[in-house]
């Protein structure tokens, strides 16, 4: 559900929305049937595709695939997240959004403690560097890195002092309880008693959210070495603090981002902060570690590109390697930008300057490029243990390839650098595929199916589209189709939720569907079927007749894999020799012939349609 808007706050706001006039703002549509066509203001055409349907509120561009609601539009068009979006639409139809709630009113009251008492904190910490004595030597420590004073207060640096409870003290005196500050992670509790400070002797950073609050905090020691402890300490966990979905300079850096439609992605705090101060302002660091879905996910509605700038040396490890595909999978395209072995955009920019830096961007290759060429750098391919370490690596990243079209094209890149046959590849990466699926699927697991292309056929097509157009469509649907006759477990999922809608509504909300689900494959899914135009306008009868037809179809279709399947359990069976068993099969494949070409009723009360 979208992040603390509630739900019939949502609704209200869709209600007063036309798309319609709300697209009309953008570009110029034109009446067609019961749609409305216009140019797609999200790719370049010269004829129409981008349909609007004034009845299901609903866009769909049969060119590029954009697709969805008013709430969709306007986070593509204006590039927001969806609460942006929907504060977006509340402002332009006059409703008002009540204060977010996230979880219970307990919990929004504890982070947003969390949120102002880290910015307490960061404004003691900025205070300390820059107006007391202790600060001296962390200040200086800054001026000689070249991080100028007004580059500092944009970032809030700042600095903790080394004494134990500097602090814990001062927050003490304003009235902040112990408890809150050690759930926000500035203090912890000590061996026997009293408190101590998290962060001690370190220049600050402040890590903001997308919007600019302080979420946490990372503190490098002024020395390194093994007395001061980590190089970098930052926040713990805490309700406000989730590494894994912030990225650090993304509340500064949003609007170059939207702005080129690129982003730069670092490692560090000071490589953000060194491209920031030389006038490179589409940059976020990912802190140090392997990008995450969430992470992808605040990317994606701001920028159509990510560019790594990578230490030479992270580049090549396994994590960033999987960090890099789970961008792509959430809809990114990723490209690599090469630095030279032993520098980071930090040490680069000061030491060749900013227009360096930006060829170094510009001239960024896709990643799959980047990661064929660096496996022919790795292997010498005029030795044959080389080639078949190469092909051995080389497959995993084949297979991790957006689509068929990319796997194809790298192969046979691949097959040239090896002089090999392609076909030979492409059977190689067949068996892989089967043995990997396992593997595949444990990975799956904790990267959502997003990656894949739903793969849907004519019939399952046309029906989603017919079920979608009435509620009495759908009920025909629900009381006939069994949902084994479908594969994909996405289209399932849609599916069930259409029936499930309509078994407690009077009419088909779309829109209403489509927030359940995040996965663009889905919503993409949905608003293709809803605007299918062949199958709009047509005599009830018509539909009725496509209904049955679809279904009988898929029923078909189900049946003969069933059959299929009980052959080769028979055949397996046979070889083992248990008569029962093979008994019990026949009888199974009876009753599937016996209801093959039959009209599948699970309604238990006969046909409900003539036609
Ligand atoms: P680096 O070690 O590359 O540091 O870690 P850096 O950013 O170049 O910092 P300087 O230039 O030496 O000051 C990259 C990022 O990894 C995280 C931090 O976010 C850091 O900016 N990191 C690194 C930690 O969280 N803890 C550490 O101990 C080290
Ligand atoms: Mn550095």
């Amino acid at each position: 559900m979208p992040q603390g808007i509630p739900e019939e706050i949502i609704d209200e706001i869709r209600q007063r929305t036309d798309l319609v006039g709300l697209i009309g703002e953008y570009l110029k549509l034109e009446r067609r049937g019961k749609n409305m066509v216009g140019l797609c203001p999200f790719h370049t055409e010269k004829t129409p595709s981008f349909t609007v349907s004034p009845e299901k509120q609903l866009f769909h561009c049969f060119g590029c695939g954009a697709s969805g609601n008013v709430f969709s539009l306007v986070m593509q068009m204006e590039k927001l997240t969806f609460p942006e979006a929907a504060r977006f639409l509340a402002r332009r139809s006059g409703v008002t959004i009540p204060e977010p709630k996230t979880g219970s009113p307990a919990e929004d009251n504890l982070k947003e403690k969390i949120y102002k008492l880290n910015f307490l904190a960061s404004r003691f910490y900025a205070y300390c560097l820059c107006k007391t004595d202790s600060g001296k030597t962390a200040l200086e420590y800054l001026q000689k890195r070249g991080i100028e004073q007004k580059i500092i207060e944009l970032f809030m640096l700042g600095y903790a002092p080394a004494d134990w409870t500097g602090f814990f003290n001062f927050a003490r005196k304003k009235g902040i309880s112990a408890d809150l500050l050690v759930k926000a992670g500035l203090v912890s509790p000590g061996r026997e008693k009293g408190y101590y400070d998290r962060f001690r002797n370190r220049v600050m950073f402040p890590i903001f959210n997308i919007s600019g609050k302080v979420a946490g905090f990372g503190g490098r020691a002024l020395e390194e070495g093994e007395k001061s402890g980590p190089k970098y300490l930052n926040s713990p966990e805490t309700p406000v603090y989730e590494k894994s979905s912030l990225l650090y300079g993304l509340n500064l850096a949003r609007e170059e981002i939207r702005r080129e439609k690129k982003a730069v992605i670092m490692e560090g705090y000071t490589d953000v902060i060194t491209a920031f101060q030389a006038g490179i302002k589409n940059v976020v660091a990912s802190m140090g570690t392997a990008l995450t879905v969430e992470q992808g996910r605040l990317l994606r509605f701001q920028a159509e590109t990510v560019i790594t700038a990578y230490d030479s040396d992270s580049a090549g490890e396994a994590a960033t390697w999987r960090g890099l595909a789970i961008l792509q999978s959430t809809g990114c395209l990723v490209q690599v930008a090469d630095l030279p072995e032993g520098s980071d955009p930090d040490s680069y920019i000061r030491e060749n300057g900013a227009d360096s830096f930006i060829d170094l961007v510009n001239n960024s290759r896709p990643l799959m490029e980047y990661r064929l060429q660096q496996l022919k750098k790795r292997f010498d391919l005029a030795s044959d243990k080389g080639r078949i370490k190469y092909v051995e690596e080389l497959m995993p990243f084949l297979l991790s390839a957006v689509n068929q079209v990319e796997q194809d094209f790298y192969l046979r890149k691949a097959a040239e650098e090896l002089g090999v046959d392609e076909d030979a590849l492409r059977r190689e990466l067949k068996k892989r595929r089967k043995r990997g699926s396992r593997f595949q699927d444990a990975q799956k697991n904790e990267q959502p199916e997003r990656e894949e292309k739903i793969m849907i056929g004519s019939a399952e097509k046309m029906l989603l589209s017919l079920m979608f157009q009435s509620k009495e469509i759908a009920e025909i649907g629900r009381n006939h189709l069994r949902i084994e006759y479908i594969d994909d477990p996405r289209i399932r999922k849609v599916i069930e939720a259409l029936w499930n809608s309509v078994a407690v509504e009077s009419f088909v909300s779309t829109e209403k569907l489509l927030n359940q689900f995040e996965d663009p494959q889905i919503i993409n899914l949905i608003t293709e079927a809803v605007s299918d135009p062949a199958l709009q306008d047509l005599p009830a009868q018509t539909t009725k007749r496509m209904v049955k037809d679809c279904i009988s179809r898929l029923h078909h279709i189900w049946g003969k894999k069933e059959q299929r399947e009980l052959d080769k359990r028979r055949k397996e069976r046979e070889a083992s020799g248990s008569e029962e068993d093979i008994n019990e099969l026949l009888r199974e494949q009876q009753q599937l012939i016996a209801d093959k070409d039959g009209w599948p009723d699970r309604s238990g009360k006969g046909g409900d349609f003539s036609g």
